[in-house]
């Protein structure tokens, strides 16, 4: 017995040497998708917290629409410069992987700040999408097309999506998107910016 014993604790200390010299425990780093998202932090901001205008958080995304995200970037099904590269990447590294790593970092809404009167107009135009991103604007990734959650975002990367989308520019031809984009074809451009100071709003 207590032979056993000995025997136990020395293959657990063994065990755990091997995990430390591997450096699976090595900090906030530990996850597996964490070292594979570095390369998106130059764009995205370091845990996918983004603090400018353009680029969007990618921190407490759904990995639903995460995993859509990157798997219409590349089939070139969405184009993008940026992203069709990238999105090749993250495919090889492991879309599970760094699709859970996004999903389990707090999202630090835009620090980008809006006019408080555009907030107000974009709210009461946003009647029309709370019937897919629901009244607070948290989305629904449940969907079989997964809705994402708009709060939060930044401005500018919301509007000049609305922009894309009412161009035939995100996703052309892409039959499942036909009724979004309808609507976003009979929204002025200041409207947008409005919806987007909205959404970009929320918390
Ligand atoms: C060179 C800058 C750059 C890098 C690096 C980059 N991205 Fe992006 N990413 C962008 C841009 C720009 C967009 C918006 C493109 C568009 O208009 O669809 C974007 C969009 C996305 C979206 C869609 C978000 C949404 O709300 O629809 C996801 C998901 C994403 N990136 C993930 C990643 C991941 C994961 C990495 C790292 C492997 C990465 N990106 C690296 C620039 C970059
Ligand atoms: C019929 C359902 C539907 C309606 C109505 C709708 N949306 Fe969406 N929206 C979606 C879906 C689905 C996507 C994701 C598209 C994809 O998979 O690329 C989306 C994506 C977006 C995006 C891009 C977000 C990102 O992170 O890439 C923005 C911005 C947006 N919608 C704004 C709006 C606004 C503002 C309204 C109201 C004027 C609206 N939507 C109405 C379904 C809808």
């Amino acid at each position: 017995m207590p032979t056993t014993k000995r025997l136990s604790i020395g293959c657990a200390s063994l065990i755990l040497g091997i995990v430390v010299a591997g450096g699976a425990y090595a900090g906030p780093l530990d996850t597996p998708g964490a070292t594979k998202a570095l390369t998106c932090s130059a764009c995205h901001g370091f845990g996918g917290n983004s603090p400018s205008d353009t680029m969007p958080i990618l921190a407490g995304m759904s990995p639903a629409f995460f995993k859509k995200a990157i798997q219409d970037y590349a089939a070139g099904k969405r184009p993008s410069p940026e992203m069709e590269l990238y999105s090749k990447m993250v495919l090889e590294f492991g879309l599970d992987d760094v699709a859970a790593y996004f999903a389990s970092q707090k999202r630090q809404p835009t620090p980008i700040r809006v006019d408080a009167a555009a907030v107000a107009r974009g709210k009461a135009a946003s009647v029309q999408c709370v019937i897919c991103h629901g009244p607070e604007g948290k989305g629904d990734p449940t969907r079989f097309i997964a809705i994402p959650d708009l709060t939060g975002q930044p401005p500018g990367y919301l509007k000049n999506q609305m922009l894309l989308f009412k161009g035939e520019r995100r996703s052309p031809g892409d039959e499942t998107l036909k009724a979004l984009k309808a609507l976003m074809r009979e929204i002025p451009e200041e409207t947008f910016s409005d919806l987007a100071a909205y959404y970009s709003s929320l918390r």
